[in-house]
């Protein structure tokens, strides 16, 4: 999957994109991240990509010349026919697992990254395709809802985790939280291993942790059962547990 991200923060992406599990799907050819720094379409001598607003108050708009610029020469005039443009905004609607699988069935996707107060509305209008809020609170900048984006995105393609499964039983895939892990040893400070993950029976062990997922969620999120496909013990199972 290809990636166009649109910043004026450009140095902030290699860390985090060159560690790790992205790292592998980069080197295995999985995903490509291109990184374009909006500064170097800004066409004045001290390339400048920030304004004042119109109307006064505070702070700075992003300028909408080096964002078109930006964005027309390394994807093309029309943005719809090569493919998404999703703003990062906190004003976008609000991610998660459903739009990460969505999103992810995309062969190309660009990301631009807002700054300073807002940017000029005509960028929003009339270049951005999509608008994506990480959650309800508020960022210096749309680069670390990118990275996050990428990252939820990229782990979802085939072969990028190690287990082919690995995204299968994560919380929020099944609409409910994640059941509890342990690993060796088995007991530490004292504190033991669930006896049913040491016993082997792997129909108990599924089991098990269907209705811890099924408790976890009732006691932390309950507002996910609203909405998560539950079968008929399942639902038996939360009747119990109330
Ligand atoms: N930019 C600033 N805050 C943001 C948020 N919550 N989500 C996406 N982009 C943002």
């Amino acid at each position: 999957m290809e990636f166009d991200v649109f910043t004026l923060l450009p140095e902030v992406f290699p860390p985090y994109l060159e560690s790790s599990i992205l790292q592998r799907a980069h080197q295995r050819g999985l995903i490509d991240v291109r990184i374009h720094n909006i500064r170097d379409w800004a066409s004045d001598r001290h390339h400048v990509t920030d304004d004042v607003p119109y109307g006064g108050g505070g702070g700075m708009v992003m300028k909408p010349e080096p964002v078109f610029a930006a964005v027309e020469s390394v994807l093309g005039a029309g943005p719809e026919a090569c493919c998404p443009l999703i703003l990062l905004t906190p004003q976008g609607r609000v991610f998660n697992q459903t739009i990460a699988y969505e999103l992810s069935r995309q062969p190309r996707l660009a990301l631009l990254c807002g700054r300073y107060e807002g940017i000029d509305e005509r960028i929003r209008e009339h270049l951005v395709t999509d608008e994506v809020s990480i959650g309800d609170y508020v960022l210096t900048g749309g680069e670390l809802p990118a990275l996050i984006l990428i990252d939820a995105v990229s782990r979802l393609l085939p072969g990028v985790l190690g287990d082919p499964d690995g995204a299968f039983d994560d919380s929020h895939a099944s609409g409910l939280l994640e059941y509890p892990h342990y690993t060796r040893p088995p007991e530490f400070r004292g504190w033991g291993v669930p006896e049913i993950l040491l016993s082997g029976n792997h129909a108990q062990i599924d089991r098990w942790r269907r209705e811890q997922s099924l408790a976890r969620t009732q006691k932390r999120r309950p507002d996910l059962l609203e909405k998560a496909p539950l079968n008929e013990k399942d639902k038996q199972y939360l009747e119990k547990l109330n």
